[in-house]
Order: structure tokens, then sequence, then C-alpha cells
């Protein structure tokens, strides 16, 4: 099976943007968190996570037919594809329906939305609380591009409440912060 090196090839190969790639790693690290919640393989989970949008900046039209394809090719596992066919279920028909398909969808829109969270506040994730997350959830200003509709279909699909699900997100976000330049450390340059 292909690891962590070999997504990491790829995703230098694929994309570009700085800001795909850094909410790429973002989704990753919650993955990961919620495959130690819900006993998963942490390395199985965390390569649907990263390699998610793989296909977005290159093959926008057929995203993520494009990626799966390829990976399939790598010899990448069957559920790692499955969970990124099912992240856009309404143009692949492929329903989320194990539980890695169903946490990739509830981190995918979230993960970002609260990374956006960070980047306003001076000491970033390291104390974010999530009541301030709910909050701006509620300001259909901020972070205007993520659907509040996709982060409430995710909370459902996981089956907690949307403020456990938050508390997830920053713990992992605060476990990977260095590498995503949200800590008060980072804001602070
Ligand atoms: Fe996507
Ligand atoms: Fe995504």
């Amino acid at each position: 099976m292909p690891d962590r090196n070999d997504a990491l090839r790829l995703l230098e190969e694929w994309v570009k943007n700085e800001g795909l790639k850094k909410h790429m790693f973002a989704v990753e690290a919650a993955v990961r968190h919620y495959a130690g919640l819900r006993g998963g393989d942490p390395d199985v989970w965390g390569l649907a996570g990263l390699l998610h949008d793989l296909d977005w900046e290159k093959h926008p039209e057929r995203h993520p037919l494009e990626a799966v394809d390829y990976l399939r090719s790598q010899g990448y596992p069957e559920e790692v594809l499955h969970a990124i066919l099912a992240h856009r279920s309404d143009f692949t028909g492929v329903e989320p329906v194990s539980d890695l398909d169903k946490v990739l969808v509830a981190c995918d829109e979230l993960s970002g939305f609260v990374v956006a969270a960070c980047l306003v506040r001076p000491n970033g994730v390291d104390d974010l609380e999530p009541k301030s997350v709910v909050k701006k959830l509620k300001d259909k200003t901020f972070a205007a591009g993520v659907s509040r509709e996709e982060v409430e279909r995710g909370v459902a699909l996981i089956g907690i409440e949307r403020a456990e699900h938050i508390k997830n997100i920053i713990e992992a976000l605060r476990a990977a912060g260095i590498e995503l330049g949200i800590t008060a450390k980072d804001l602070a340059r």
C-alpha cells in the first residue's frame, strides 16, 4: 500500500495552490484524529483526508473521478477511494456508507472553517473554543463560501453534537498547528 510519503509526492505534483494544500492537510489531521476515536487505521484514514481534493485544481470538471482513477492504478486501498468518491456524492452518486466516508464529509467543510476562524485570532488555534466557532457559523458574512448546510449534513452523518464535532476538529488542528500555520507563534510573525 502506498504510504504518506507517496501521497505527499502526488500532492506536490498535482496541487500548486497553497490554500488548497493547507485545506488538504487540515482535513487529513481531522480525519486521522477521528480514526483514533472510531477504531479506524489512522494511516489509511489519513490518506483519504490528504488526497480527497487531489484533482480539484487540474480537473475541476471531473473532481474527484480523475484522482480516483489514478489512485486506483497506484494501488491505493478501495476504502480510501470510496471515501473520496463519497465526499462528492452529488456528482459521483456514491453515497457515504462507511465510518470513514461519513467522517470525511463531516471534516471537509468544517476543518476549513475552523482554520479560517484561527486566522482571525491573535492566538490562532491555541486558545480557540468551540463556542467561538459556533458563533462564527451563525455569522453568515464570515467565511461565506463555507456552506452551513454541508456543515449540518456532516454533523448529522456522524451522529454527534455539533459542538463535540467542533471540539474534535480543534483538537486535531491543534496537534497539527505548526504545519498549518495557525498557532499564536505563527500568527505573530
Ligand atoms: Fe472536494
Ligand atoms: Fe475538500
